[in-house]
């Protein structure tokens, strides 16, 4: 699917605003592929369709993490972590993506992981910094990805897990093996 096709497909699915941050995403993505080594193709794709599962309703992203056997536990914690893996599920189905390290850069792109991939850590971290987000604690991120992404990560993991703590909401383990695990390769250094 070209850009154009993908871009289009992407805006049917989506609130003017939400498709304003994908294009953010978008280019970011593209930035820090070429700035750390990632395929810029590859990074392009999963940013487009990075979302494309936001605004599914709830029953139905509930009745594909179900019957695709997705992780059951995501039905415990909050409904924000959803549209990533059914995003990955739909954009395979419904838009023809095989490629697999598009789709888990899809499917990661909001609970994060341990040991996560180059693509994985590209989309995750344009979505925290694409030139829309605008929250404190964005800036010192920004900076950081123009000289280490996996320091950036980590900030953006940590701001994260601190934003759903104040508001006493329950943090997805992923996101704390996620933050461990960049938390050990940031020590190293
Ligand atoms: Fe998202
Ligand atoms: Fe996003």
């Amino acid at each position: 699917m070209n850009r154009e096709a993908a871009l289009s497909l992407v805006k049917s699915q989506m609130t003017e605003h939400r498709y304003h941050h994908t294009l953010g995403v978008v280019e970011t993505s593209i930035w820090l592929a070429t700035l750390y080594g990632a395929n810029p193709v590859k990074a392009e794709l999963a940013a487009i369709f990075h979302d494309y599962a936001k605004f599914r309703s709830k029953e139905e992203m509930k009745e594909i993490i179900i019957s695709q056997g997705m992780s059951k536990n995501l039905l415990e914690y909050n409904e924000e972590l959803w549209h990533a893996p059914v995003g990955a599920y739909l954009v395979e189905k419904e838009a023809g993506i095989k490629d697999g390290e598009v789709l888990d850069a899809i499917r990661y792109h909001t609970s994060g992981r341990i040991g996560m991939a180059l693509l994985e850590k590209i989309v995750f971290l344009a979505d925290y910094i694409e030139p829309g987000r605008h929250f404190p604690g964005v800036e010192e991120v920004r900076e950081a990805a123009k000289e280490d992404l996996e320091y950036a990560l980590f900030l953006s993991v940590r701001n994260t897990i601190q934003f759903l703590m104040k508001k006493n909401q329950r943090i997805y383990p992923d996101t704390f093996y996620m933050y461990n695990d960049l938390l050990g390769s940031i020590k190293q250094k």
